[in-house]
């Protein structure tokens, strides 16, 4: 999507150089950086210069094939595979680019493993970008459906950013909301800020502002009363993991949303392309690993002074301890509909085994 006049991808090759945007500096700074080893790779997704589970998955892929520049021996594929699968726990993404990843260049010879790799990843990259493309589409007749009952905006809530620089490009959750704006049905944007780490206040807020979408930053809270009185027509919200029943893992705070929006009746959205189910898990609450991280992320918030300066501040007493689980389960029966990019299913093992039949035992 756009930066200013330009289109970027959130991750793309120059020549054999693979380029990222250090999505940690947004929205103050806009800071391209060039991928150039196996542990920076590493680092970038742990550190979250990238986050966002396409996109950690479309890294992952990347992070191998620089890997096998430096090493492609059969313990260096398999150390670059175990190196990155340490990085996040949540996003199944992670596990399912780097299983695909080990599979394909495993047979092949040593020599010819680094060219093969960053072929690959470059498909995967592409794949993601056709992949939202699709789940826009699908989401686009829901809003269309809704803009055709209503005067006014379709008024959408999202939580977190599962926009274009969480993905390669599109979004998931932004995708149907760009494709609307595009075919000129009004939309109105409620970002929630999602503390501890600010996503939807830093990104898309950012990436709503850079499209000239109208939005309003709203703090987490908010949404329910928003809800109460009318103000949301629907939720979409991204996933970092969704069952084979339809169980729903994002970013903490998601399933207060939905069960706000179901005691008002709110249809509660979740845009998902396929390589983000996890086809081996049934339960998620139950078994879906859930990131805890730094407490630092909770004592702490980053923003800009007055005079420029972009700073870390602590909000909290020096001896108070934090919690940080980052991610957490909606469970399916929350769920109004799952945005694939096949299509529109419901949350159960029936439907998403019917749009899925190819996936479901792999
Ligand atoms: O911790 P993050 O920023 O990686 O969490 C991201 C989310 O929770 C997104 O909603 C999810 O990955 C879907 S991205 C299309």
């Amino acid at each position: 999507m756009k930066v200013g006049q330009e289109h970027y991808r959130s991750i793309w090759q120059e020549g054999d150089a693979v380029r990222i945007i250090d999505q940690t500096r947004l929205p103050h700074e806009f800071i391209v950086v060039t991928l150039e080893t196996l542990e920076q790779s590493a680092t970038a997704i742990r550190d979250m210069w990238v986050r966002g589970a396409p996109l950690i998955g479309a890294t992952a892929a990347y992070g191998m094939a620089i890997a096998m520049r430096a090493d492609s021996s059969d313990a260096g594929l398999r150390h670059a595979h175990d190196t990155l699968m340490a990085t996040r726990p949540t996003a199944v993404n992670l596990r399912w680019a780097l299983e695909h990843m080990l599979a394909l260049l495993a047979p092949v010879s040593p020599a010819e493993r680094a060219a093969v790799a960053l072929a690959r990843a470059a498909a995967i990259a592409d794949e993601d970008v056709a992949i939202n493309s699709a789940i826009g589409d699908h989401g686009l007749t829901i809003i269309q459906e809704i803009a055709a009952r209503k005067a006014g905006p379709v008024s959408i809530l999202t939580h977190c950013n599962a926009g274009w620089l969480a993905t390669v490009d599109w979004g998931t959750a932004t995708a149907p909301i760009y494709k609307a704006h595009q075919a000129g049905i009004a939309v109105h944007v409620w970002v929630d800020e999602t503390r501890p780490r600010n996503q939807g206040a830093h990104l898309t807020a950012w990436e709503m502002a850079s499209h000239c979408i109208p939005h309003k930053l709203i703090v987490d809270n908010a949404g329910g009363h928003l809800m109460q009185h009318g103000e949301v027509d629907m939720v979409i919200v991204g996933t970092d993991r969704t069952t084979a029943g339809g169980d729903v893992c994002n970013k903490i705070g998601t399933y207060l949303k939905a069960l706000a929006a179901k005691d008002n009746g709110v249809p509660f959205y979740v845009a998902l392309p396929s390589p983000t189910i996890d086809w081996r898990v049934l339960d998620g609450v139950a078994d879906i690993p859930i990131e805890e991280r730094s407490g630092d992320e909770v004592s702490f918030v980053q923003g800009k002074l007055a005079d420029g300066t972009v700073t870390r501040l602590r909000i909290s007493p020096e001896e108070t301890p934090a919690a940080n689980p980052a991610f957490d389960v909606t469970p399916a029966r929350l769920v109004t509909g799952l945005i694939t990019e096949r299509g529109v299913c419901a949350a159960n093992v029936q439907a998403m085994a019917a749009m899925f039949p190819d996936r479901v035992a792999s």
